[in-house]
């Protein structure tokens, strides 16, 4: 059998990295039915950090082909991933195109694979914020509707499935492939210094001072880059207003940015106060590893990215989400989980704020957030049809 993986983002690195060990492992285990892997990076994220740092501390095998996307409006990156992508499916003819999340690529590729009648197979699938303004909804709805097989994290994902009509046999429970890498890494993030982390990583810019004592004693940390929050002026003053006011009382915030959020700070001329704030930190795009070890020990996240919540879930950080809805309701405490959505109205995000900081750790693992996930992914390929 002959598979394409596809990555783009960041957010697929950490999905990929166990799907390509289950590969490897198949093939030791059955010499004589090799599955061929052929992992393909789309190139939309191209930058040490936000890529290739990946593939080296998660053990990635190298990309055995790099399309070279680079940043551009959606259409662009969709129409010129989809180009490219063709080419490569015509000359390797793959059984299957394994596509991941909800990220330009993920649709790009699924449509051009369906197209030349290859089998398609999206892992987590199912999720839905039923906002058809966040981009990532409308790839999420396109590659499902495409897929052959759908691969889903939880339960409620399956439900939205149903609902839509997708035929049970083409649905399978797998539970969250970033459990997998979380678990896998957890250790090694534990033996990491906060302390350390932040300085190795605090923009020179920045004139926040802290202090390992400090640290020690607690902190928050805010990772924020959807459209909907750094693309508008007036929403992003406000956010950032709210920020400046609330540094320091109780806890520090350290900010890991994104590249988008750095471009509309500066363009707004916002960059010069965030820089000159005392108790916010500014750090650079941070490792798996050190982002993990940032979260482990935080009172609270703030964030607008759908993977940190299932991070904090399964290490228990109390986290406010920077958004009216989510694609991940299992994260949040009406499900058990432990965090909040709070949307980008400062007074509101300002209340959530508050009672973050009195809740406390509770760790939750839904069902099949074992650290197994991939290898279901891999079988279910596999025994697909049968
Ligand atoms: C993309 C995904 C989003 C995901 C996020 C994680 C889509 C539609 N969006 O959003 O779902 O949560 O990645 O990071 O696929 N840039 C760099 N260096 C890079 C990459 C980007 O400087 O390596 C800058 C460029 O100015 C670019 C901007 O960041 O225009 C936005 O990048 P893009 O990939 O278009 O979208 P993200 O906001 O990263």
């Amino acid at each position: 059998m002959k598979i394409i993986s596809v990555v783009g983002a960041r957010p697929n690195f950490m999905k990929i990295a166990p799907f390509c060990h289950a590969i490897s492992a198949y093939n030791i285990l059955n010499p004589e039915r090799k599955v061929s892997h052929i992992l393909v990076h789309t190139g939309q994220h191209y930058d040490y950090r936000m890529s290739q740092s990946f593939f080296d501390l998660l053990n990635i095998p190298a990309p055995d082909i790099n399309l070279e996307i680079g940043s551009g409006s959606h259409a662009e990156q969709v129409g010129q991933t989809m180009i490219a992508f063709e080419k490569v499916l015509e000359k390797e003819l793959p059984d299957w195109v394994v596509v991941l999340g909800d990220v330009n690529a993920t649709l790009a590729c699924s449509v051009a694979a369906k197209k030349l009648h290859i089998k398609v197979c999206h892992i987590e699938a199912g999720l839905r914020s039923f906002d058809d303004r966040m981009p990532e909804e409308i790839n999420r709805l396109v590659t499902d509707r495409l897929s052959d097989l759908l691969l889903v994290p939880d339960v409620l994902s399956e439900k939205n499935l149903l609902a839509e009509g997708v035929a049970n046999h083409k649905i399978g429970f797998v539970g969250n492939i970033m459990v997998d890498t979380l678990e896998a890494n957890r250790q090694k993030a534990s033996e990491l210094n906060v302390y350390n982390v932040v300085s190795e990583n605090k923009r020179p810019e920045c004139e926040s001072v802290f202090t390992q004592d400090g640290l020690r004693s607690g902190y928050t940390f805010l990772t924020m880059h959807r459209p909907s929050n750094v693309d508008e002026k007036a929403i992003l003053t406000g956010i950032i207003d709210w920020l400046l006011q609330r540094a320091g009382s109780p806890v520090p915030i350290l900010w890991t940015l994104h590249p988008r959020t750095e471009k509309f700070l500066k363009q707004y001329d916002l960059w010069k106060k965030v820089c000159a704030a005392k108790n916010l930190v500014l750090m650079q795009p941070l490792s798996y590893h050190e982002l993990l070890a940032i979260n482990m020990h935080a009172k609270v996240a703030v964030t607008d990215s759908g993977g940190l919540q299932e991070e904090c879930s399964i290490l228990g950080t109390p986290f406010v989400t920077l958004r009216e809805n989510t694609e991940r309701p299992v994260t949040l405490r009406e499900h058990g989980g432990c965090g909040v959505l709070a949307g980008n109205d400062p007074s509101r995000i300002e209340a959530a704020y508050a009672d973050a900081l009195d809740a406390g750790r509770s760790p939750v693992r839904p069902p099949k957030w074992d650290g197994k996930t991939a290898e279901r992914c891999l079988a279910a390929i596999l025994n697909f049809g049968q």
